[in-house]
């Protein structure tokens, strides 16, 4: 089915099923502990061994030698495999930094060798018993900040009118830096894979977002044709972007199990997940924003730097203000810089979580120049086109209700005007706001959907639900297309010898995956109208029957030859994008006390409102969207991954040095959707919520913790120790 023009009227418009709170289909199973995540995988093959992943200690250089003598003596050992023994292994284009193969190191814990043995101890005892020799690499510069000082001049990422001229004659202008420092995703199940070979056929049972790039991508590091690999990933614990891609754990899994002749699984150890894998990269950003003396954007420009490997982007921070808020001059300039740190990349809105905690202090600050209330601020510069190309409209943008709706339920009147002007006994209390952006892509995606004799249907799609909902918002769809109850509907998931979908990531999957669900229903209604010789039209499907002129006939009946199977994709038409910016918006409004002796900072209260077209499952959609407040949280307050700028690694690789926010860290968090319909985004009408969650929560933190204090921060995270030297004197 291709999604060519904004439909007006769509079998959703009188839903009774996809829109309703649904509690997960599969939360049973994982409250009980049921659910089979790739670690514990122990009945799908027997004999399984397990590795222990080794890597480099440098940052740079070349491998001169790894001994793995004592290592092979060692208890319960079987094989070693050695980053020396193979040719370095030829990228997928997704993966920037190569995974293994060769004597080239390009970053700290880039994994060099895997130890497979009969136990995880042994194998992990052995591992520790291997030496390397190296020839590294020195002077090498793992200083952001250095290379900000000397950055020169950049192509613009775009320009629109004479910024330069017109900030120079701005009524009011603020011109500010804002530093973000390096995230990393910290799910809690980190990178695993058990592989298995079969001749030359690989099965690995993994953990990962996007099952299709992953069989391609195993197909090209591997060597192998993609028919002779199948990737089964029905239960992911958390990924964030992280498992995107290709990673080590599958790479050494592959191999360590052909070397030893065994099924072998392996787990990549918690710092691997820090420095090996790959994580947000930390930024230093320019923001320059005129106005004229009402406070409408003249001019506004947005400068960021972020490193990355050679042959990345870094992280691209400016991405949101291209779009955002309205302004005739613009100029958007990104510096990515080669380092040797670990591969940044992706993680939970990549561009957009780090630029919005940038530019949502800047609106703050520029509101605050000219005096003007921070919510009216921004309602003052919305924009319902394109500012770039005025041609392009936004389908459905709702920013001004995000705030006018949040400001009224939050009680933002009540706001202390003044910094620093509002006590608890020795609390400071202050209030902020951030809005939010975050784009909302698609991607073709495909089902095949089995209906069965007893009236139920199978639903088969390589789709992932990484804690999401997707079991659920998949089951309330097809429910929904067929006539039946949730509970008739089978999904099975993330497995490659099902229809390639569009996979967890970008917040596409919710949006993508259930319009080829529906693709891949309609398909079943069409033939169950074509064995009926009617038009799909004339029929309807309501409890478990087909309804037509006649008597209403189960719907299983129709499943002849024990099952009636359709198959079908969503691919969506141009229009989406050439007419339009399809994308969401929020506004976030935090409350939080400071303590004035000790500068300890704790949260009051939360709101998130919610711009994303139907919501499809206000439970699931709830549970993205106060993960992504936590998320968010993390970033304002805590999460830093410490760089060692001489060695060039991350330190705190591990959760007891890396802090992210815990129960009591989060107060009372409320959602509102304004749950409109977008009739370009997809059939569904609906866009993505996952990232957007997560989108301007930190700058809102940050924002309250200013109205709090009278501290502007522009370094995150915002810590005491930060705050402490500007408090009020008591
Ligand atoms: Mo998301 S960073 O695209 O998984």
């Amino acid at each position: 089915m291709k999604f060519t023009s904004p439909a007006t009227e769509t079998i959703f418009d009188t839903s009774t099923v996809v829109g309703k709170a649904t509690h997960r289909v599969d939360g049973p199973l994982k409250v009980s502990g049921r659910a089979p995540y790739a670690y514990e995988r122990h009945d799908v093959i027997d004999g399984q061994l397990v590795a222990y992943p080794l890597g480099a200690t440098i940052a740079k250089g070349r491998i001169l030698s790894i001994d793995t003598q004592h290592a092979k003596a060692a208890p319960g050992v079987h094989t070693i495999i050695t980053t020396l023994e193979y040719d370095e292994l030829p990228k997928d284009e997704r993966n920037v930094a190569s995974l293994f193969g060769g004597d080239k190191v390009v970053h700290y814990h880039q994994a060099i060798a895997a130890v497979v043995a009969d136990s995880f101890e042994q194998a992990r005892a052995a591992a520790n018993l291997i030496t390397v020799k190296y020839d590294i690499e020195q002077d090498l510069d793992f200083d952001l900040e250095r290379q900000w000082q000397q950055r020169g001049t950049v192509e613009p990422v775009s320009a629109t009118g004479d910024f330069a001229q017109a900030f120079q004659s701005a009524a009011k202008t603020l011109d500010r830096e804002y530093r973000t420092p390096g995230h990393s995703h910290a799910m809690m199940e980190p990178h695993s894979t058990l592989a298995h070979w079969d001749g030359d056929a690989l099965t690995i049972w993994t953990s990962n977002q996007m099952i299709a790039w992953n069989r391609e991508a195993l197909a090209v590091t591997l060597g192998l044709e993609e028919d002779n690999i199948r990737v089964d990933s029905p239960y992911i614990g958390g990924g964030f972007g992280s498992k995107l891609f290709l990673r080590s754990d599958a790479v050494l899994a592959a191999l360590a199990s052909k070397a030893s002749g065994r099924p072998v699984k392996l787990a990549l150890p918690r710092p691997f997940v820090m420095n090996n894998t790959t994580h947000r990269g930390e930024t230093i950003q320019r923001i320059r924003i005129g106005t004229d003396a009402q406070g409408h954007i003249t001019a506004i420009a947005h400068t960021a730097m972020s490193p990355t490997q050679p042959g990345g982007q870094g992280e691209q921070a400016t991405d949101q203000t291209r779009q955002f808020y309205a302004g005739a001059n613009r100029l958007i300039e990104h510096h990515p810089v080669e380092m040797f740190l670990p591969e940044s990349n992706a993680m939970r809105a990549p561009g957009e979580a780090s630029g919005l905690m940038a530019l949502e202090i800047a609106m703050d600050e520029m509101a605050e120049v000219l005096d003007m209330d921070p919510v009216a601020f921004r309602a003052l510069n919305d924009t319902q086109v394109d500012p770039e190309n005025p041609k392009r409209t936004f389908s459905d943008r709702n920013f001004t209700r995000c705030l006018s709706e949040g400001a009224r339920a939050f009680g933002w009147h009540d706001r202390p005007q003044t910094p620093a002007s509002r006590r608890d006994g020795n609390w400071l209390i202050g209030m902020g706001m951030a809005g939010a952006y975050r784009g909302s892509p698609v991607l073709t995606s495909g089902a095949r959907v089995r209906l069965q004799a007893n009236g139920t249907v199978i639903v088969e799609t390589d789709m992932t639900d990484i804690g999401t909902g997707s079991y659920t918002i998949i089951a309330q769809t097809a429910a929904e297309v067929m006539g039946l109850p949730v509970s008739a509907i089978d999904v099975r998931l993330g497995d490659s010898n099902f229809p390639r979908s569009a996979g967890s990531g970008g917040q596409f999957g919710a949006p993508s995956s259930t319009a080829g669900v529906y693709a891949a229903c309609v398909k079943l209604r069409e033939m169950i109208a074509q064995k009926l010789q009617m038009p799909e039209a004339e029929l309807s499907f309501s409890d478990g029957a087909v309804h037509s002129a006649g008597e209403p006939q189960l719907i299983g009946t129709f499943a002849t030859d024990a099952e009636l199977v359709a198959e079908d994709k969503i691919e969506f038409g141009k229009f989406r994008s050439d007419d339009h910016i399809v994308s969401t918006f929020g506004a976030h409004f935090v409350e939080l006390r400071v303590h004035a002796l000790t500068g300890e900072i704790r949260l009051n209260r939360m709101l998130a409102v919610c711009d994303s077209g139907r919501i499809l499952n206000p439970i699931t959609a709830r549970s993205q969207v106060i993960g992504g407040m936590v998320m968010g949280v993390g970033a304002a307050m805590m999460e830093e991954m410490a760089v060692d700028r001489t060695q060039g690694f991350f330190a705190n690789h591990d959760l007891a040095g890396y802090e992210v926010p815990v129960h009591m860290d989060i107060p009372s968090q409320e959602v509102i959707f304004l749950d409109t319909l977008d009739p370009v985004a997809t059939p569904m009408k609906a866009k993505g919520i996952g990232e957007l969650g997560l989108c301007g929560v930190a700058a809102a933190v940050a924002n309250a913790a200013y109205n709090a204090t009278g501290v502007r921060l522009r370094d995150y995270p915002v810590t005491l120790e930060k705050l402490f030297p500007g408090l009020p004197k008591v």
